[in-house]
């Protein structure tokens, strides 16, 4: 059985009413939910976290895994803690966002992970999660 971490970073957790014009409607158990029916064969890790740290852990943690996707949430555009944990990975890995960050704030469009990662999705909403694990699941490019 594959195994396949999903994380989601900081304020990820008030999806479902944050900015719905933005995010969508879907709340991050429904986006779980949506990936589950997707690969109800998967071994899922769906995680969120308000800490920098603990999402390092995390990141480490999937080192045995077969693939990671990540919305880093607003670290995208700043943590080098998370760029420098993603890039001691060895395994497919995909930079996922809800929005279409580049058609956004000036700021929204520098990401400090994407150089750590294999791919990036951007606009999909909740489709890109299911996109990013069937990418991982294929084992990459
Ligand atoms: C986001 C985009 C980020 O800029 C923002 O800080 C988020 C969500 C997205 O999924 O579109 O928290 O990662």
């Amino acid at each position: 059985m594959s195994k396949v971490f999903v994380l989601n970073g900081v304020n990820l957790s008030t999806l479902g009413t944050r900015r719905p014009e933005i995010y969508g409607t879907m709340t991050l158990d429904d986006i779980e939910r949506l990936v589950k029916d997707e690969f109800p064969a998967l071994d899922l890790e769906f995680r969120q976290t308000d800490y920098e740290g603990e999402m390092v852990g995390f990141i480490t943690e999937a080192a045995g895994s077969d693939g990671l996707v990540i919305n880093a949430g607003a670290w995208t555009h700043y943590s080098y803690a998370l760029h420098d944990a993603l890039e001691s990975l060895d395994v497919p890995k995909v930079e996922v966002h809800l929005s279409n960050v580049n058609t956004r704030e000036e700021w929204r469009r520098v990401s400090v992970i994407s150089p750590a990662v294999d791919a990036v999705i951007a606009g999909m909403g909740p489709h890109g999660y299911v996109v990013a694990v069937r990418y991982v699941l294929d084992g990459g490019i």
